[in-house]
């Protein structure tokens, strides 16, 4: 999936991989759960192929810096915009960082541009990465580039919670695409410490995805901690 494709989706509203709820893993795993929330304004979570994702002001509202990537200038400016955000816009060479640094919440920045472009230095500061919808947006032959891309940024201890969706291929083209636990396992073993965390039934929840044609439908999350 080239750019283009996302920048017409943002373009033409097809944003059907948009939900406007919290991610209950997110809210799962960082909230209650998750880092005491005195320790959380020295963690920063990273969220790669954000869109404009509600998780992001939820992570801010919870005491965690984030950090965003984007393609669509588009899709940030709605994020800022839906959410009744100010933000601060620093231009660079056809790419841009937007910061919102309102004293309600925690620092948003997000990097609006590519992902495959950020800079090696990108997540210094980066304790955390939220991927949902992601890795699962891109096809097959885009995912290695995407996990040697996310690996050179971290450095040992980072940690992921990953979101896939497992399904037949043979039902639905993507995106969003199946991924098995095997590609898990053989994109990421090497490099990281693996734990499966949930798998969950969630095609009478996916409405969209079984209008699309699936009969059946396995949402997994795993913890992943580079190595
Ligand atoms: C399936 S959407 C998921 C968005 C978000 N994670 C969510 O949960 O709503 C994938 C997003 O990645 C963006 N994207 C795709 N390729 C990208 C790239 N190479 N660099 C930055 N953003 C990209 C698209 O514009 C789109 O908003």
């Amino acid at each position: 999936m080239k750019i283009d494709f996302w920048l017409d989706r943002w373009n033409n509203d097809k944003i059907g991989f948009h939900q406007d709820r919290i991610n209950p893993y997110l809210a799962y795993f960082y909230g209650d759960k998750g880092p005491a929330v005195e320790q959380r304004d020295k963690l920063k979570v990273f969220v790669p192929l954000c869109g404009k994702s509600k998780d992001l002001l939820w992570l801010a509202q919870n005491g965690y810096n984030v950090f965003g990537v984007e393609c669509s200038d588009r899709a940030v400016k709605k994020f800022f915009e839906e959410n009744v955000l100010n933000y601060r816009h620093v231009e660079k060479e056809g790419t841009g960082l937007y910061i919102c640094d309102d004293d309600r919440f925690s620092k948003i920045e997000i990097f609006q541009g590519d992902f495959f472009a950020l800079e090696d230095n990108a997540l210094d500061g980066v304790t955390d990465i939220f991927d949902r919808a992601s890795l699962v947006a891109l096809p097959v032959d885009m995912r290695t580039d995407y996990v040697n891309k996310i690996t050179s940024l971290q450095q040992s201890g980072m940690r992921t919670l990953l979101v896939t969706l497992n399904f037949d291929p043979a039902e639905m083209d993507g995106p969003p695409f199946s991924v098995t636990d095997e590609e898990v396992m053989n994109l990421y073993a090497e490099n990281y410490k693996i734990d499966k965390l949930i798998a969950k039934d969630v095609i009478e929840i996916e409405t969209g995805l079984k209008n699309r044609g699936l009969t059946a439908l396995t949402e997994s999350v795993f913890k992943l901690v580079k190595k």
